[in-house]
């Protein structure tokens, strides 16, 4: 496992921003052309300002970057507070279409919960992304019970875009973005496969705050994948590094 530890939140979002940023730099430098896959939550949120600035005030052709989002709930409306439509719109494409013009809004994508056919959605979707050219780098968040984008545990190695029944914990984790009313979180979402995130080139996990101590050691002890951990799929996968402020 390629763990980077660092000593506390913002040195590692500075430095998995600048990661990211000479990634995508040197890939469009040489074809024109970069695919970003993003997560939601907490954990990035900080990266994201700092990546957003850098690429932001670079002098990047941003014309053919493609954001690509893990999930979102369903049903939501993309315009819901909630909806991780909103959270991707006001933190990551429009500040970045503000700082650089060449970045277009309309090449930040996301499932769109709003959908009343969320498998046809998910079809569509994992479609793009091959159109697209394929995920040159995903950004994953660690959820507290293993969980990678809505994979929850239970979830096969080779699964592709769906939609999904959130477990208890999911919602409960969550119900703090929905006024702490769990009744408002909705049940579903739709999110990549965890076949679907392993066939990215480069994946970039970000682990951060106390609640994560627990599964992040359980998947440091494992020496192969088990469903009941889908983060611990990541171990398959020839290129993914592990961002930690956990000593
Ligand atoms: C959200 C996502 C989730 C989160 C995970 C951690 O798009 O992919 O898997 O990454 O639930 O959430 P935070 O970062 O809020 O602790």
């Amino acid at each position: 496992m390629n763990i980077q530890t660092f000593s506390n939140h913002e040195e590692l979002s500075e430095q998995t921003a600048q990661h990211i940023f000479e990634t995508i730099q040197q890939k469009i430098g040489e074809t024109g052309t970069f695919v970003l896959g993003l997560a939601t939550g907490a954990s990035p949120r900080l990266m994201y300002q700092k990546l957003v600035r850098i690429l932001g005030t670079s002098e990047l052709d941003l014309s053919e970057l493609h954001t690509f989002n893990l999930d979102e709930y369903h049903p939501i409306r993309q315009s819901h507070p909630q909806s991780y439509f909103q959270e991707m719109y006001h933190g990551f494409w429009k500040p970045l279409h503000d700082l650089n013009s060449s970045f277009e809004i309309t090449n930040g994508h996301i499932l769109n919960g709003e959908n009343p056919k969320p498998e046809f959605e998910c079809r569509i979707y994992e479609k793009m992304i091959q159109k697209a050219g394929g995920i040159d780098l995903q950004v994953l968040g660690l959820g507290i019970n293993g969980h990678i984008g809505f994979n929850e545990p239970g979830s096969e190695g080779d699964s592709r875009t769906r939609q999904i029944d959130l477990t208890p914990e999911t919602r409960e984790a969550n119900k703090e973005y929905f006024g702490d009313d769990l009744e408002k979180v909705p049940e579903h979402g739709m999110t990549m496969g965890i076949g679907t995130i392993l066939e990215s080139k480069e994946i970039v996990m970000i682990v951060t705050g106390e609640k994560k101590k627990e599964v992040f050691e359980k998947l440091q002890k494992l020496n192969k994948p088990t469903e009941d951990i889908p983060a611990s799929f990541l171990l398959t996968h020839s290129k993914t590094t592990f961002y930690s402020d956990l000593a």
